[in-house]
């Protein structure tokens, strides 16, 4: 428990929308939580109506919904404007005959029209599949087929990478850019949305509806389809005002990309659900650009991601000393364990507490967190929100006391919980199969005041800055590469971005080793995969650790990276 210490920095916050959090687990209730929303008498319910139109019809017409930026573009929309422009899309989408229930894909990077995509998508009731820009061929191939999605939103430079031949289902490309030219089976989202009209009819749905797909990696086999419904929108609501803090007058700027769930969840429904202002930049992270968009925006409220507090940590105290940040009042962090000392740094040059918050994309929520009127314990995730009971439970779903660590587990349901994965019913069940508890994959105990602390994870995932990579993945691609006989992937731990990609590879007979083959069998994946997915780092070796059945042993590849005993070596192969 080492990580565990008594350091404690006070909450400060006296008009948090969340006052007492012992108050709140005493009162709350989603039942109580869902009467926010007319739809029980209305009848009339979709995520994208009460995030955006809902809003526009309630007086926040002329309220900026988007202040979007990037090096060459920057532009406000309206609350009205995202509604009229959102609802153009939504029939384009008609005219080509997308329906309710329909994949429908966005590929491309972060813009204003990526966000009418996404929103109008939701308006007809068609299933949103976000993929991050970085993905290369093999990965939106994957994607593509397991949900059989009708049309994909993209760009003339990402277009190479959709393998729209061997698509069977894949009917439309819309195609964002200027100048063009729409060959058969592809439509010209400017021109199309020229001509559409700003007023649509919704399609109102049940609340188990499907709403969002977000592929993640596990261990093993394929990226899972991870299949949230309309119903979320309780629990973005709720979590945007007591965790985000949100209110009124915010200007809230969160990070991610729309390709991973932060980015959806936090990025588009949890801020425009509490009818904030919502910054989006557009490409790399560079230090000045973001402390540029904090300043120039007054934004107030900041989610980001360990790696990128670290970067900024790395880029020097001065460059802060450059802006003008005193806008900021409430900043927060998600994907990996938030260092106490990232913290303590962020008290001294943001002169603000950095709000650890821990959640997956299977969660499609927050579910355990620190609150401005919480005291911060460093190190700590904090503890479950109100409405939901989290526990480190052993590997029989056994409650476990205090201290000990064991499977981080969450009492079902929650509201914003997954509904399915998509194809694998099997896979979904797996998640429950401890007495009924949600299983995390992670593990972590419990400390005698109720704080949460992260140990590690139970499975081979990598987390790499924060992205969630599957070693299988990245394994099944190295083989591809004609010198590769085998391969093994597991994360290496890194300072700055939390686990790198290692791989041990052996090669084929006759195959010389060389630091020209390592670079372009990285280079391989990188353009085969993802920049993200590709291993930064290279082992040949003339074997690798083995079961006898075959399987490669991730557990003995780590304990070697690590220098640790190799354990119980039973079932090795020879
Ligand atoms: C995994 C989920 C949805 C958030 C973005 C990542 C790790 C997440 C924390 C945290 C330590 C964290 C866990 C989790 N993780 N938040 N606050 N402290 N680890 O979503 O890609 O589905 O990954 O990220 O290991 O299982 P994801």
């Amino acid at each position: 428990m080492s990580t565990e210490q008594d350091e404690i920095i006070r909450a400060v916050s006296q008009d948090a929308n969340l006052g007492s959090y012992e108050e709140a687990r005493r009162t709350f209730s989603w039942t109580d939580a869902e009467k926010h929303f007319t739809w029980h008498t209305t009848g009339k319910l979709n995520m994208a109506y009460e995030a955006i139109d809902r809003h526009a019809e309630a007086g926040l017409r002329h309220k900026a919904a988007l202040l979007y930026s990037d090096a060459t573009r920057s532009e406000t929309v309206t609350y009205g404007e995202m509604r009229d422009r959102s609802n153009r899309f939504g029939n384009v989408l008609r005219k080509l005959g997308v329906q309710k229930g329909d994949r429908v894909f966005i590929f491309m990077p972060r813009s204003p029209e990526l966000y009418y995509a996404l929103l109008g998508t939701i308006k007809i009731g068609a299933i949103v599949g976000p993929l991050f820009e970085a993905f290369m061929e093999q990965a939106v191939r994957d994607r593509l087929e397991d949900s059989e999605a009708v049309a994909i939103v993209t760009t003339p430079a990402l277009l190479p990478r959709v393998p729209v031949a061997d698509l069977p289902h894949l009917k439309h490309v819309i195609l964002v850019g200027d100048g063009i030219e729409a060959g058969p089976g592809q439509a010209d989202f400017h021109a199309e949305m020229g001509q559409a009209s700003d007023q649509l009819d919704i399609e109102w749905v049940d609340r188990e509806d499907g709403l969002i797909l977000h592929y993640t990696s596990g261990s093993t086999g394929k990226p899972k389809g991870v299949f949230h419904a309309h119903n979320a929108m309780i629990q973005h609501y709720y979590t945007g005002k007591i965790v985000l803090d949100l209110k009124a007058d915010d200007i809230y700027w969160c990070t991610a990309d729309p390709g991973w769930v932060t980015g959806t969840s936090y990025g588009v429904f949890a801020p425009w659900l509490n009818g904030a202002t919502n910054v989006i930049r557009g490409g790399r992270f560079k230090p000045q650009d973001w402390y540029a968009t904090l300043e120039s925006n007054k934004v107030t409220v900041w989610y980001s991601a360990p790696t990128s507090f670290r970067m900024l940590m790395s880029a020097g105290d001065d460059i802060v000393e450059q802006f003008d940040l005193s806008s900021l009042r409430h900043v927060l962090s998600v994907g990996e364990p938030l260092n106490p000392e990232v913290i303590r740094w962020g008290m001294h040059v943001y002169k603000q507490r950095i709000h650890d918050t821990w959640w997956m994309t299977e969660t499609g929520g927050q579910l355990i967190c620190n609150y401005p009127s919480m005291d911060i314990r460093p190190g700590s995730m904090g503890k479950p929100i109100p409405g939901t009971d989290a526990a480190i439970v052993d590997d029989e779903g056994n409650v476990l006391p205090p201290k000990r660590m064991g499977n981080l587990a969450i009492k079902t349901p929650w509201p914003s919980m997954m509904r399915k994965i998509w194809n694998n019913p099997s896979k979904y069940e797996e998640y429950f199969r401890l007495q009924g508890w949600y299983v995390s994959g992670d593990s972590a105990y419990m400390d005698e005041d109720g704080y949460f602390w992260f140990q590690g994870r139970v499975d081979d995932v990598i987390n790499t800055s924060g992205e969630r990579v599957g070693p299988f993945e990245v394994e099944s691609k190295l083989v591809e590469h004609p010198a590769v006989a085998e391969a093994g992937v597991i994360g290496k731990p890194d300072p700055l971005r939390g686990e790198i990609i290692k791989a041990f590879v052996s090669l084929r007979d006759g195959i010389e080793p060389s630091d020209e083959l390592k670079a372009d069998i990285a280079k391989f994946v990188k353009e085969g995969l993802a920049a993200h997915a590709a291993p930064r780092e290279i082992e040949f070796k003339d074997k690798l650790p083995k079961t006898r059945s075959g399987k490669i042993m991730r557990r003995v590849l780590k304990a070697w990276e690590l220098g640790l005993p190799t354990g119980d070596l039973s079932t090795i192969e020879d």
